[in-house]
């Protein structure tokens, strides 16, 4: 299957969420993938993945070049994580208004980050910012059998 295709048409997208080693730490899943679907979202894959370091380094290399890098993949391999795929028309923007900003402190009432973060580190969840990179990142973690439906 080819996800480039799921993305087109009546505005139905999908997007990749991760519930950080944090999150799974705290026992806080069952929390935020409740509040993703009482948002509208339907889960449409999930596994729980404990990352390697290079994983981490190349899910997150945009930022390669940042302070904040080594402390970044440090962060995301020190637990396992519960990724999965969220559908919904215009997922992608609205999935990251439902997490917030990437600093607690600045993040609006009603969003994940704001109710469960601990830092602008520790905040929580991952979300797509992008098309291109909805697609990039749900490849990254699932196979067209694991998308089907
Ligand atoms: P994400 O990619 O995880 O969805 O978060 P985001 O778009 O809101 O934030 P981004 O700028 O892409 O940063 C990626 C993750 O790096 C950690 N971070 N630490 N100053 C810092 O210490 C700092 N800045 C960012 C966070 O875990 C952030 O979510
Ligand atoms: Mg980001």
């Amino acid at each position: 299957m080819i996800v480039t295709h799921l993305q087109e048409g009546k505005g139905m997208e999908r997007t990749l969420a991760i519930l950080k080693p944090d999150c799974y730490k705290r026992k806080l899943t069952g929390a935020v993938l409740e509040k993703i679907e009482k948002a509208g979202f339907t889960l449409v894959a999930a596994k729980i993945v404990k990352m390697t370091k290079p994983m981490a380094e190349s899910f997150y290399e945009v930022h390669r070049d940042k302070n904040f890098f080594p402390a970044l993949v440090e962060f995301m391999t020190e637990n396992r994580c519960l990724v999965a795929v969220i559908e919904k028309e215009n997922a992608i923007e609205d999935y990251r208004k439902l997490m917030g900003s990437t600093d607690p402190a600045k993040a609006d009432s009603g969003t994940i980050r704001k109710e469960y973060a601990e830092s602008i580190q520790r905040n929580i969840v991952h979300g797509s910012d992008s098309p291109e990179n909805a697609i990039r990142e749900i490849n990254f973690f699932f196979s067209g059998s694991e998308l089907l439906g």
